[in-house]
This record gives C-alpha cells, structure tokens and sequence, in this order.
C-alpha cells in the first residue's frame, strides 16, 4: 500500500461488551516490531510533525477521537479516528500531524520498525526536498 488508507478490523460483540484484535498478516501490512501509546495530551497540542524514511506506521484511537493530517508532499488529506476497530495505515516518507485531540483520548500507534532516531525527518523542508 502506497497511500494512507484506513483499516476496518473486526469487531467480536456480545453481551460482555466489543473485542477487536490484529493479527499479522492478516490486518497490517506490516510485521509489528514496535507499539507506543499518546494520551493526557493537553487541549490544544499536536503530536508528530515528521515522516519516517522507512518506518510504516498504523494508528488506531482507542478511545476518543483525534484528527491524523498526513500528506506526501502533494495530496494533503486529514481523517478523524474516534472508533477503537478503525486505524490509518500510514506508509513510509508521509508527513503525519495528530491534531485536535479529545478529552481522555488514548491512540495508539503499531509501527515496523525499532525506535531510530535516524529514520526520522523533521523538517517539513527537508522532507519535500528528500521527496
Ligand atoms: P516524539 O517523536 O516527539 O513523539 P510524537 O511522534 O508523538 O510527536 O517522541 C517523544 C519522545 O519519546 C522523544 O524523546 C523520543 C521518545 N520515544 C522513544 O524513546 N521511543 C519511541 O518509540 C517513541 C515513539 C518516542
């Protein structure tokens, strides 16, 4: 996959309540190496500000609601996440934004790759000029 795109995973109901699961490689397009969570972001924050040169990322809102802009220098887009069973897949070299987050919004982020600083690009300049 190419573009930023959502994913819808299954949603198991009964009387008990909703379970969702992922399981690679069945629901990411990636093997999952890493798994970070944002949340008690203070009204008004953004989160990220980069792309990655290799890294894929899928973010899901656990709970709440957050607007996730991303562009590849060309196609801007912006998507609302605010179900735990949807997620953006985010593909590699796409600039990512997290914006207007909700009160007690919990969004977590599966990600390819071990933590590397090096694979980060954060200037906007920098990542137009890289594309
Ligand atoms: P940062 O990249 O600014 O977070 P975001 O993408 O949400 O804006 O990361 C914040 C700090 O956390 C920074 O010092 C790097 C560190 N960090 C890790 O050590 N491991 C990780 O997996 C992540 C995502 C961040």
């Amino acid at each position: 996959m190419s573009r930023p795109s959502l994913l819808n995973f299954n949603k198991i109901s009964d009387e008990r309540g909703n379970l969702t699961y992922i399981q690679f490689p069945d629901h990411v397009p990636f093997k999952i190496k890493r798994v970070y969570w944002i949340y008690d972001v203070p009204s008004g924050q953004t989160r990220g500000g980069h792309a990655f040169k290799t890294q894929k990322e899928v973010i899901i809102c656990l709970s709440g609601s957050v607007e996730v802009y991303v562009t590849d220098g060309k196609i801007e887009e912006s998507y609302t996440l605010n179900r735990p069973f949807t997620a953006l897949y985010i593909p590699t070299m796409t600039w990512r934004q997290l914006r207007n987050f909700s009160t007690n919004s919990v969004v977590m982020i599966l990600n390819s790759s071990y933590y590397n600083e090096e694979d980060y690009i954060h200037e906007y300049d920098m990542f137009s000029t890289y594309k």
